[in-house]
């Protein structure tokens, strides 16, 4: 790992961990499917990883109401990882810049950063990019991805720059570009004030492109391209979840390494200690979670 910290505004995260995962059921009936496993560890795990290793400390997870206390049981208050979480519930899904309504107390006139609780992203200088991008003050910051078929996503179009977005569209027909955007987002401080003024799509949704669209016409949105070697992955169905876990087996196997170590991430960032991770590995049994844990608190980060 690399990228320390510059010092940073103090930005907060949102985790969106609501939605009914109605496309994997019957898996999801019960639960949530951010509890769902991406081999051995919940899904919430890898965008909780991302915020954390762009220096986020403040991060509100918002949940529906009836899967709330799972999360709360798995992820506490955060003090394991040497963050501070805090929970809100959505009733229903409405678009995922609703997060910003409800997050709007949270938030206040921070800057911020919003993820999915379903996406995971894994590859060479994330970390580096992540930290450069949040130490960004004015504006929005998206990403792009280039993937085969873009129309179940956000696709941006980008100028020959590479950095500036001619157009933002929300699951188009016959898509621009080969740009997907993925559930990561960066916003100034005035990303609850625009969301409060967005109106529901056809669909019914406060759209997160119609927030993205706001900074677009303002001139303040940035567009950082993910390189090929980064991994972003989405779990909404039965296949992207086991090619998720398959991908997340492969790299650690091979490595050695566990790819969103929460207690890891909070010793590299040293908002944690070793004698800390000890003490809650005990927690985790002969688990291999455990077995790293134990590992991370004699040895140091990997
Ligand atoms: C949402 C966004 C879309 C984005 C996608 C990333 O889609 O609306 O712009 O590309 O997340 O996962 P949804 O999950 O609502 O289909």
């Amino acid at each position: 790992m690399s990228a320390p910290l510059a010092a940073a505004p103090a930005r907060r995260g949102i985790i969106l961990a609501g939605g009914s995962g109605s496309r994997l059921f019957p898996l999801t009936l019960p639960f949530s499917k951010q509890l769902m496993p991406v081999y051995d560890k919940p899904m919430i795990y890898y965008p909780l990883s991302v915020l954390m290793l762009a220096g986020i400390r403040e991060i509100l997870v918002i949940t529906t109401p009836h899967d709330r206390p799972l999360f709360e049981r798995l992820l506490g208050d955060g003090s394991s990882y040497g963050i501070a979480l805090s929970y809100a519930t959505q009733d229903e899904p409405r678009g995922l810049a609703d997060a910003y309504r409800i997050g709007a107390d949270f938030v206040g006139t921070n800057p911020s950063c919003l993820i999915l609780g379903d996406n995971l992203f894994y590859g060479a200088y994330l970390t580096d990019m992540l930290v450069n991008v949040s130490a960004r003050t004015a504006g929005a910051t998206i990403f792009g991805y280039h993937v085969v078929d873009p129309r179940s996503y956000g696709v941006v179009e980008i100028d020959g720059t590479g950095t500036k977005a001619l157009s933002l569209e929300e699951k188009p027909e016959k898509p621009r570009s080969n740009l997907a955007i993925p559930g990561l987002y960066f916003y100034d401080g005035n990303a609850p004030a625009y969301a409060r003024e967005i109106t529901p799509s056809p669909r019914g949704e406060i759209e997160i492109t119609d927030l993205n669209r706001r900074y677009l016409a303002e001139g303040t949105l940035h567009v950082e391209v993910l390189s090929r070697g980064t991994a972003w992955l989405d779990t909404g169905t039965h296949e992207n979840l086991i090619e998720a876990a398959d991908y997340i087996r492969a790299v650690q196997n091979r490595q050695g390494l566990k790819v969103a170590c929460l207690e890891e991430i909070g010793l590299f960032r040293g908002w944690i200690d070793r004698e800390t991770i000890a003490k809650n590995a005990k927690a985790y049994g002969k688990s291999s979670y455990g077995e790293y844990l134990r590992m991370i608190a004699a040895e140091g980060v990997r």
